[in-house]
């Protein structure tokens, strides 16, 4: 069992370092080699994916990733910024399913913005699709003014684009988790405006003709971000593109409390993956050692499950976390009252101790 370990940026080297402790406890033969990636890649290399990381996270069983970015490099050329290097691993390692489980923990319910009572219970399963859509469209650029206008162009575009195949591969992924939950899928998506968005609803709505033990409905995103808030519980699982899928995840962890909760594990045609907590690098709280490392651990959970084929481990992480939280540890983001708040450090040692016992 291959594992490639790259910390990345900002936060990210201080919770993947309680994910591999963890990992460590469980007595289990992992072959662990770590590298730079985004910005710490581009200060050593001059690129934020080097041929050395990417050869490592091709070779491996899975990956476990922490984050990538800092305000620091927002003038580099963009294939230099640090987002382009998690951007390349999905595209080169074709991570087209990306799993985003919204869980809502009973002793978090307090933590989060929403009512209790709309929150409690909750488990939603987003599934955005990572290699297609606008993020990866072509053609994209700026158009320089003849004149050398303001910041030498005129015009910005960007080209929002999904294929047949890329579709239907990622509504089969929805429609078979769903068969392992409650058998309900929503496709989100802009068909009232957007001709890509049309396409990718009729294609569901032709895939789900193999899945008639599941329901499908169909909503529009500015509706599902509204329904999301409103009554998140009437979801299940939830499909939709990359650019949709990013802003819908990042709303539906805050129904869990924290988006230092949120997990993600993005999949290949081979269920090789990439494990990722949802949240980013967050450079203003780096370095603090007050990050929340539980999406990271439970990303190695994921992993276990998903590409190592190792579910009790992956049952045993989460057993811990629960633990964890019902014994009142808290990172500053899920702290309420009543409860303890610890660093990251002490929230991964509270989980490795879980383990141990
Ligand atoms: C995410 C992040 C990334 C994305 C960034 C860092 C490129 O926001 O994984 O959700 O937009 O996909
Ligand atoms: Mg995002």
């Amino acid at each position: 069992m291959k594992i490639a370990i790259l910390p990345g940026d900002g936060i990210g080297t201080e919770i993947v370092a309680e994910a591999v402790k963890v990992l460590n406890v469980l007595d289990m033969k992992f072959e662990m080699e770590t590298a730079l990636v985004g910005g710490a890649a581009y200060d050593a290399h001059g690129h934020p994916l080097p041929d050395s990381t990417l050869k490592l996270a091709k070779e491996a069983d899975a990956i476990l990733f922490g984050a990538v970015g800092d305000w620091k490099y927002d003038t580099l050329d963009r294939p230099l910024r640090p987002e382009q290097a998690i951007l390349g691993l999905r595209k080169n390692l074709g991570l087209f399913a990306n799993f985003r489980p919204a869980i809502c923990y009973k002793e978090l319910v307090n933590a989060s913005s929403l009512k209790p009572e709309l929150v409690a219970g909750l488990d939603i399963l987003i599934i955005r699709e990572l290699t297609g859509d606008i993020y990866f469209g072509q053609p994209r650029g700026r158009r320089v003014s003849p004149d050398g206008a303001f910041a030498g162009a005129e015009e910005a575009f960007d080209t929002m684009r999904y294929t047949r195949p890329e579709v239907e591969r990622i509504a089969r992924v929805a429609f078979e988790a769903a068969r392992k939950r409650s058998k309900r899928v929503t496709s989100v998506d802009k068909a009232n405006v957007l001709e890509t968005f049309q396409f990718w609803k009729d294609i569901v709505t032709e895939v789900h003709k193999d899945y008639p033990d599941v329901a499908l409905d169909h909503m529009y995103v500015d509706n599902a971000a509204m329904q999301l808030v409103k009554e998140p519980k009437r979801f299940d699982v939830v499909v939709t593109g990359n650019m949709f899928g990013d802003i819908l995840s990042d709303e539906a962890s805050m129904l869990t409390g924290s988006i230092g909760m949120l997990p993600s594990a993005s999949l290949n045609a081979s269920s090789q993956g990439l494990y990722e907590p949802s949240h980013g690098s967050a450079p203003d709280i780096a370095g603090k050692g007050i990050a929340n490392p539980l999406a990271t651990i439970l990303s190695a959970a994921m992993m276990l499950r998903f590409s190592l084929n190792q579910e009790a481990a992956a049952l045993r992480i989460e057993e811990a976390v629960k633990t964890v939280l019902a014994q009142g540890f808290r990172t500053g983001d899920i702290y309420s009252d009543g409860t303890t708040k610890v660093s990251t450090a002490q929230m991964g040692e509270a989980v490795v101790k879980a383990l141990r016992s």
